[in-house]
């Protein structure tokens, strides 16, 4: 059988690999320390739970408008006004199905056939795959941990060319969980003005879970004067615990959001009723609720790092952010006989060890693993005694030196 080639280019995410191979060992009532997941694994707080009761009682279950209700466009607006000092009117902001559907439906606006986006390298699975959907050909720039995760302004500046249409921004950042600071975004804005033709769009999906206490800064809070280029693309399902619930949204130019609401109306129109209103919940509602499950993030961040870090073979720096640690394993890799790569150390992990993370290579950059602390502090430290365990065996039984 043969398929559209854009759809036969995409590679089926790693992550969601590793998750169904766990789940599968679970079913079979193998005892695996999930480390792999990308989702808080908190429950979604009452009164936004809550509020989806309300709205179900009060007959909130028909269409809505595709770009989502009014209420809670406008609770959308205040949200950018509150947090990102950005003044949207009401055409420059739309509600999608979880921010993903906003990056979806943004490469489907401005990405053509031949044009290029630029993805600094490591990156979250799905951009890669939007751009080659869009028929577009995705070129990284890389970002590797001995420069601290930082994007070299001359490396982007040499990647961006004459068919560069897009770039993309994700701070705080999956996998790596580093957040840009204000001095490295104004080096990115000052190779973007010598860009004209450029769009950016900043996934800000991660704003609120970061462990400094200062303001957040996107592009936009240093380059207001990229705004007639820039989206913004932010959603609950982090910061609210509520991925399941599948809703995000988008500001930016008026005539780009127009053209996404266009895709989006013929795709999955608007989001669920249901979920609209639990997010106008969430986005108007008490903000602490995010303080509580942040401060749980930062205390499980102080526990895996370091540890991780101690593993011989294993290279951790601390994340400023979001719920993900992203070590080096290449030295573990070289010490153990029968592992090649980061693909058969997570397969050995996961079979051997009972602790699912996954592969750097699904996000571009492999010889790293990807570690998710949104899980509990049992979890992770049965993870990382069984990792200590594993290792020791592994290269003992080798009986090479580590670190
Ligand atoms: C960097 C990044 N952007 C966007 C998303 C999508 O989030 P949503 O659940 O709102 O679609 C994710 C989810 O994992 C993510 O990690």
């Amino acid at each position: 059988m043969s398929f559209a080639p854009r759809v036969e280019r995409v590679r089926p995410s790693l992550t969601l690999q590793i998750n169904a191979e766990a789940a599968a060992m679970e079913r079979g009532h193998e005892n695996v320390a999930r480390l792999g997941a990308g989702e808080p694994d908190f429950d979604t707080p009452e009164h936004i739970r809550q509020a989806a009761h309300q709205a179900i009682e009060a007959g909130y279950t028909r269409y809505t408008a595709v770009d989502g209700y009014p209420d809670l466009r406008a609770a959308v607006r205040e949200k950018f006004a509150r947090d990102n000092d950005l003044q949207f009117a009401d055409e420059e902001v739309m509600v999608t199905c979880g921010a993903k559907q906003a990056l979806s439906d943004l490469a489907q606006v401005l990405l053509r056939s031949g044009d290029e986006a630029v993805i600094p390298r490591p990156y979250w699975v799905s951009y890669p795959a939007q751009v080659t959907l869009a028929e577009a050909d995705p070129v990284f720039v890389d970002a590797p941990m001995d420069e601290d995760f930082t994007i070299a302004p001359e490396r982007l500046d040499a990647a961006l060319g004459e068919r560069t249409r897009l770039l993309y921004l994700n701070s705080p950042n999956n996998p790596t969980g580093r957040v840009y600071r204000r001095a490295e975004l104004e080096a990115i804005a000052e190779v973007l003005r010598r860009h004209p033709r450029v769009w950016v769009v900043s996934d800000d999906i991660y704003e609120h879970i970061r462990f400094d206490s200062g303001p957040f800064l996107n592009l936009l809070s240093v380059a207001p004067d990229l705004a007639d280029r820039t989206l913004v693309v932010n959603g609950v399902s982090k910061a609210y615990a509520m991925t399941g619930w599948r809703v995000g949204f988008v500001g930016g130019p008026r005539q780009v959001i127009s053209e996404m609401t266009k895709v989006q109306g013929q795709s999955t129109a608007g989001t669920a009723s249901i979920s609209q209103h639990a997010a106008q919940a969430a986005l108007r509602g008490d903000q602490s609720v995010v303080d509580h499950m942040v401060a749980a993030f930062r205390t499980r961040h102080e526990r895996i790092v370091p540890a991780l870090d101690a593993l011989p073979g294993i290279r951790c720096r601390p994340s400023d952010g979001t719920f993900y640690a992203f070590p080096d394993a290449s030295g573990l890799i070289e010490r153990l006989p029968d592992v090649d790569d980061d693909r058969e150390l997570a397969e050995r992990l996961l079979h051997d060890a009972e602790v699912a993370v996954v592969p750097g290579s699904g996000f571009g950059m492999p010889g790293h693993l990807r570690v998710s602390f949104a899980a509990s502090m049992d979890t992770i430290d049965t993870a990382l005694e069984r990792l200590s365990e594993f290792i020791e065996r592994e290269t003992s039984d080798a009986g090479t030196q580590t670190r």
